[in-house]
């Protein structure tokens, strides 16, 4: 061993490396705060090691880069390990600089003859946020898609160059595929050579001048090995403890893929860049436009860190140094809390956020049950009533009814006032969160003023009201209506129960949703109900056929109850209340005469969607679509 150790010497001189390597004086002995230099090799070592592992299973392409991130999240061997590391790792790193940089501006290590060092140090700390700002978009999910995008039009946002500066980094006119492939040449070639490089110097001009010491006779001089490499590893192994914990506890998020035809107002940059977010959102920054906030500003701040070493030399220097470093740090703190804070009083965003994880969540659903086709995951989006439904509605239908409350994607309606303080806008329409239920039908035939009594504050009703001869569907004057105050009664006597269970069986079963039994025993005497009117104790006023149309028996074949061939009689048709067939046959033409006929006050949506359209609306509210087996016992 020991001649084969001295002939690599000989051949190489590595024991006189190893020695200087090991043995460099630390004057005042190890401590602490001297770590953090070393946890930030170590945290890039990690990424390294990590990046290769992700790297063997990315494929960076619009179609197969979320794709690829799926796979190594939820089907490669411990890959959602490998990309829980690498995501907190990354984040590590920005906390680490920001504390190696507070730690080399208090302990003076900026000053001569230190300058050129701490300039190489202010190179990797630009390298290292570039490489976040280039890992975000890798995943290509629709948050760092649109996150990527901000920043990609700040960049053109730069004066004289930014246009271009814009166009090398998009890849072209079109922010897309080759932003993503230079995005990935950047993150796993420029810069990790560039940071390598960097760090070379960085580390061999930091030897050349050794350690800043604030106070040389506080301890015995030791050497860095082993006391120091002692407390080097204990510091590293702690952040390596401490991203393994996050990574298990949390993961990395994949939100949706990223889909350029639609809106991301959940967007936020990481959360390290928040501040400056929050900085170009006040009013008066966003008045001296971009280039202000997001260059100038920054550029100044970069400017007078640069001048340290210089400013040092004045008399109270390092003290200004020192307070404006803090400064920063107070004012980034102060930010990052204020726009969390902000966020997190905002219904919107919040419904926002919550709906982007869900979407995430129900792509990797349909990915795990149906595998990504040709066309990539947004082919499963796209085809997915759960996703496209409340789109669809939220657009459409929210601007009179409500879905639960909300506008079907989970976000409240809102109307400004003339002072700017907002609040829930008034429905126009039924609330359709539990149309087709039993609940919906139950309500109905006992309760129909209060489940219609969103359209009171449509204009058209008022307008009813105040001439009460004019037709249409008048509440004060609506025979539903009056028919259900008549009979309610008697309906919820207790006699009547399971009378009144037969009868919303009975109608809901007209909706025959997929998924959903009913009781057979239950819908035949409801149906008899229906038809004659007859209860426990007593009978209805009018039985529910004394207007509404009879509903034909269904037969094997057609165990579609709607038939459009069903006359109309001048009452809502009630077979098939509710399915599928009912439901784009009412959207499309409310006012047709099986419907409301002359008294509808709803648009006619037939010629506005298309057939893809109106099958993932209707799809989606009859709940016919993919569920997955936990779901189904909901
Ligand atoms: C301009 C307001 C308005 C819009 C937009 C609207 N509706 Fe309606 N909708 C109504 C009104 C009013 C009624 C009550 C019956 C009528 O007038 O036809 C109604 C009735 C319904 C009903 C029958 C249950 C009930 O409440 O009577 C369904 C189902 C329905 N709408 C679905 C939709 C869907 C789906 C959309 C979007 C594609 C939509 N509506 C868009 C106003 C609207
Ligand atoms: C006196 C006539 C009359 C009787 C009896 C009657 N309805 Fe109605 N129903 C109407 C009218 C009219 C409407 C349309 C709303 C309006 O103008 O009041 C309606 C609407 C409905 C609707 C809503 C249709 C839609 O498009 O959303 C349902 C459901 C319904 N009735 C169920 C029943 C059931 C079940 C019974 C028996 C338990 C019943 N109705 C008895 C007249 C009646």
């Amino acid at each position: 061993m020991n001649a084969l150790i001295a002939w690599l010497d000989h051949r190489t001189g590595i024991k006189g490396l190893m020695h200087e390597a090991l043995y460099e004086r630390i004057p005042g002995g190890a401590r602490w705060r001297y770590v953090w230099g070393s946890t930030l090799v170590f945290t890039f070592t990690v990424q390294m090691i990590s990046g290769i592992f992700l790297w063997s299973a990315y494929s960076p392409n619009a179609t197969g880069a979320w794709e690829s991130v799926y796979y190594i999240q939820n089907q490669m061997t411990m890959g959602w390990m490998v990309r829980g590391i690498h995501h907190f790792a990354a984040q590590a790193m920005v906390v680490l600089m920001a504390l190696h940089l507070m730690q080399v501006v208090i302990d003076g290590a900026y000053k001569a003859p230190r300058e050129v060092n701490f300039w190489l140090g202010l190179v990797l700390m630009q390298i290292v946020l570039g490489f976040s700002l280039t890992g975000y978009l890798l995943p290509w999910d629709q948050k760092g898609y649109y996150a990527t995008r901000v920043a990609t039009e700040i960049a053109g946002a730069t004066p004289v160059i930014g246009a271009e500066v814009q166009k090398l980094a998009v890849g072209g006119e079109q922010y897309g595929h080759h932003t993503l492939t230079r995005f990935f040449a950047l993150h796993t070639g420029v810069l990790p050579a560039a940071l390598v490089g960097f760090l070379a110097l960085h580390i061999y001009v930091f030897r050349r001048h050794g350690i800043t010491v604030p106070d040389p006779n506080r301890a015995p001089t030791t050497t860095f090995w082993p006391d120091q490499v002692l407390k080097d590893a204990v510091a590293c192994l702690a952040v390596l403890v401490t991203v393994m914990v996050l990574a298990f506890q949390f993961g990395a998020e994949l939100s949706a893929p990223a889909n350029a035809a639609e809106a991301y107002s959940a967007a936020r940059p990481e959360w390290y860049y928040l501040f400056l977010f929050r900085f170009l959102k006040f009013e008066a920054v966003e008045h001296f436009g971009l280039a202000f906030g997001a260059i100038y500003v920054p550029g100044l701040l970069m400017t007078i860190l640069v001048l340290m070493p210089f400013i040092a030399k004045v008399k109270g220097g390092h003290k200004f140094n020192v307070a404006f470093l803090f400064l920063i740090a107070f004012g980034a703190i102060g930010l990052t809390v204020l726009a969390m804070n902000e966020d997190k009083h905002n219904p919107s965003h919040q419904a926002a956020v919550k709906e982007a994880l869900a979407d995430g969540e129900r792509l990797v659903e349909l990915a795990d049950a149906y595998g990504i086709p040709e066309g990539g995951a947004n082919v499963l989006a796209r085809n997915d009533p759960k996703l496209q439904g409340p789109r669809i509605f939220a657009k459409t239908c929210a601007a009179c009814h409500r879905y639960d409350g909300h506008d079907g994607r989970g976000s409240p309606i809102l109307v400004k006032d003339s002072t700017g303080k907002e609040s829930p806008a008034d429905p126009t329409g039924t609330d359709l969160g539990k149309y087709g239920t039993r609940e919906w039908s139950r309500a109905v035939i006992t309760d129909y003023d209060t489940l219609f009594a969103p359209l009171r504050n449509a204009e058209w009703h008022k307008e009813l009201v105040a001439k009460p001869d004019s037709d249409g569907l008048n509440l004060d004057k609506s025979e539903m209506a009056d028919w259900v105050k008549e009979n309610r009664e008697t309906l919820l006597k207790p006699e009547n129960a399971e009378d009144l269970n037969a009868l919303v069986e009975f109608l809901t079963s007209q909706a025959d949703r997929p998924g959903e039994t009913y009781d057979a025993k239950l819908v035949e005497r409801g149906a008899k109900i229906f038809e004659e009117g007859t209860l426990t104790s007593g009978s209805l006023s009018v039985s529910c056929t004394g207007c509404h149309a009879s509903i034909p028996a269904p037969t094997p074949e057609t165990k579609l109850f709607f038939d459009s061939k069903v006359e109309p009689n001048g009452y809502p048709t009630l077979a098939g209340y509710g399915s599928d067939a009912w439901l784009k046959h009412f959207i499309a033409n409310p006012g047709h005469g099986l419907h409301y006929g002359a008294k509808n006050q709803m648009p006619a949506y037939g010629g506005q969607f298309s057939p893809h359209q109106f099958n993932m609306l209707v799809r989606w509210m009859v709940g016919d679509y993919y569920k997955p087996k936990k779901e189904h016992g909901e």
